[in-house]
């Protein structure tokens, strides 16, 4: 029956997609009439029985098995020693419960490979032994885990235990860190791995509170994201707690030999030894950002913002955990050059953190509008041209990324129902198409007016979960009605539901771009040598624009030419070294392969290692790829080792 009900929802938003293209057609259906938008309810918090079938479907998460709409868990307390020795979390998460059908029979949970010791219930002041059921394991979703509830039960406890090689944790042994002397251990749980390190209800759709005891070796120290005290005593046993509800995914957790640094009264960063002081100099404008978030959207609601720089092995650029962003080592240039992966991570403290995307299908409106954020925050900074200038970068990924796309539909903003992954709605279309469809907003708009239409729509919705047809029905209330003739419903619906560029985008255009690529051409051409280029004064941005652009046809001596005068082989910016690396790979440049291999064995943010060794792969170096992987691989996170095992079998 659920298969049924969504398929019947796919349908009709297909159909509609459709309708939509003939915009002259005077049939044409306007959002209105489209049944994803008819319904009223906008948030998931609203009562079940509120909700027309359809609104229900869109807001039902596939990816999770819990039964969230008869029972949700609203407070989940753990109480963990995390043990190097074995690589296991162990002890009890404890859940409180809320019935939302009185008459719920059983609680739904998510689990991905926990060892469950046992199962009790509280009922009244006693606790009693509940019945389970767990399911089989399923690649992606992992397995369900069903307890029978009886009658009057207020929480759960369950005693269980993670899986070394739980998906969601990397445990790194003493020589895998910086300091050679410690173990370091850290959680990534988005987008659905918070199921491999606790049973739980395991969807963006509810939020919960949590606390935590964490017992570990007393060398250590551990964080989460949650509330605690930097300057805390530093003996193995601690405490935490997040007063705020947040969706389960934002659970995050790393235990190391960490270090802190302040920056202001409320911001601070952790990081190993080695790099913690060159880390708060690079994050030392976070307050700014803040300033620059706050003063367009309102105040920062979650009292400490610190950061935690991971080791290089973590697979992403950052993760906004609340109160405590995690951070790969790769952004920090020494320059603040790549810190707009701060200034995205904070932006989730509005979008994403505060407003919550209810289902993956909907993960545009966490990443497209903290990427639109993030721009605006970089431009309150540093100023309109380094701006313009990143959005010009990003404009070349998402034609490259929309041109490679398995599926049209996987370019929409909305996700298709059909999708097989969670991970399938994190492509750049969610990130740089959605942040692309609010600046055509706020260009049409103007800021005056588009600004605090934002702010309304975070406030609006703060602390709830919501669909992209939450967030325009909030459109069409809140903007298209009060101005009227300025954007139409069919435009917004072509952003939303239709593959592909959007005709209304405002292309970026950055002069000193265009500069470049001139010269590039004067050079290529031979009317210029690179001494003559005055790169000295370039950026970040201007290298990568340069690099990026190099033609196929550029020579093995033009790459040596540009070696010899710029070094870029060894840069010692990682984004600058995997956009030299990635037209090395391509172009046959050998001398660049020992560094590239180097890069490969330090660095495994997936970001530049999945595209490294696709190249190779696509070049025909795969067997070469596969000698680096074979020795790079016990260093990089289980998640990364699942989908390079994919690549390179
Ligand atoms: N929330 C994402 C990271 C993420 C997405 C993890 C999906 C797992 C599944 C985070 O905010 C992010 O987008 N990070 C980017 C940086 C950003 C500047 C685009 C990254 O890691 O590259
Ligand atoms: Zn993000």
């Amino acid at each position: 029956m659920n298969f049924r009900l969504s398929a019947a929802a796919s349908a009709a938003v297909i159909v509609i997609s459709a309708a939509a293209c003939s915009r002259e057609d005077a049939s044409t259906p306007t959002l209105a009439s489209s049944p994803e938008i008819a319904a009223t309810a906008a948030v998931t918090n609203a009562p079940a029985d509120q909700t027309s079938a359809t609104q229900q479907e869109l807001r039902r998460d596939k990816f999770s098995y819990a039964n969230y709409d008869e029972v949700r868990v609203t407070h989940v307390s753990l109480d963990l020693d995390v043990l190097f020795d074995e690589k296991v979390l162990d002890g009890t998460a404890t859940l409180d419960l809320e019935y939302v059908k009185p008459d719920a029979k059983s609680l739904i949970l998510d689990t991905n490979d926990l060892t469950i010791r046992s199962v009790d219930a509280r009922v009244g002041e006693e606790w009693v032994a509940a019945t389970i059921n767990l399911g089989a394991d399923d690649p992606v979703m992992g397995s369900r885990l069903e307890i029978a509830l009886p009658e009057g039960a207020a929480q759960v406890r369950i005693a269980y235990r993670t899986s070394p090689g739980a998906l969601g944790l990397q445990w790194l042994a003493p020589e895998q860190t910086a300091g050679k002397a410690h173990p370091f251990m850290y959680s990534q749980n988005q987008a659905i791995n918070a199921r491999s390190m606790v049973p739980i209800q395991d969807t963006p759709a509810i939020r919960i509170t949590y606390d935590a005891t964490l017992r570990t070796q007393k060398d250590l120290f551990a964080v989460m994201s949650a509330a605690q005290d930097p300057d805390g005593v530093r003996d193995g046993d601690y405490y935490f707690s997040m007063p705020q509800p947040i969706p389960p995914y934002l659970i995050a957790v790393a235990v190391g030999d960490i270090e802190f640094r302040p920056i202001s009264d409320h911001i601070g960063v952790y990081a190993e030894d080695y790099i913690v002081d060159r880390a708060a100099k690079e994050f030392e404008d976070t307050p700014k950002m803040e300033a620059a978030d706050a003063a367009l959207y309102g105040p920062y609601r979650w009292d400490r913002y610190d950061m935690l720089v991971l080791p290089p092995s973590f697979p992403i650029g950052g993760m906004e955990n609340p109160r405590l962003t995690f951070l790969t080592p790769t952004i920090i240039a020494g320059d603040k050059s790549l810190t707009n992966v701060v200034a995205h991570e904070l932006a989730h403290s509005w979008s994403g953190n505060l407003v919550t995307n209810a289902t993956w299908r909907d993960a545009w409106l966490n990443e497209g509008v903290t990427s639109y954020v993030e721009n605006r925050v970089m431009e309150a900074l540093y100023g309109p041209e380094r701006a313009e200038m990143e959005r010009t970068l990003d404009l070349d990924e998402l034609k490259r990324v929309v041109g490679e796309a398995k599926r049209p539909e996987l370019t929409q903003l909305k996700m298709p129902a059909d999708i097989e992954d969670p991970d399938d709605a994190f492509s750049q279309v969610s990130y740089i198409k959605g942040a692309f469809f609010l600046k055509f907003l706020e260009t049409r708009f103007g800021r005056d007016v588009f600004d605090p239409f934002l702010k309304g729509y975070f406030d609006h919705f703060a602390f709830k979960t919501v669909i992209t047809e939450d967030f325009v029905e909030y459109l069409k209330d809140n903007l298209l009605t009060a101005h009227p003739g300025v954007v139409s419903e069919e435009e917004v619906h072509e952003w939303l539901y239709e593959p592909g560029l959007s005709a209304t985008m405002i292309i970026p255009h950055s002069d000193a771009f265009a500069k470049i690529v001139e010269m590039q051409a004067a050079w290529l051409a031979g009317d210029m040598t690179p001494a003559d280029f005055g790169a000295d004064g370039w950026t970040t941005h201007e290298w990568l624009s340069f690099i990026n652009s190099l033609p196929d046809h550029t020579t093995l001596d033009q790459f040596a030419a540009l070696d010899i005068t710029f070094d870029l082989t060894h840069s010692t910016n990682d984004e600058i070294a995997f956009a030299w690396f990635m037209k090395s790979i391509d172009a046959g440049y050998e001398p660049a392969f020992p560094e590239i291999r180097k890069f490969l064995l330090r660095v495994g943010r997936g970001k530049f290692i999945f595209r490294l060794y696709s190249e190779l792969v696509n070049e025909g170096r795969k067997v070469w790829a596969q000698e680096v992987y074979a020795e790079a691989r016990p260093g990089y996170h289980p998640v990364t080792q699942q989908r390079l095992d994919e690549t390179l079998k």
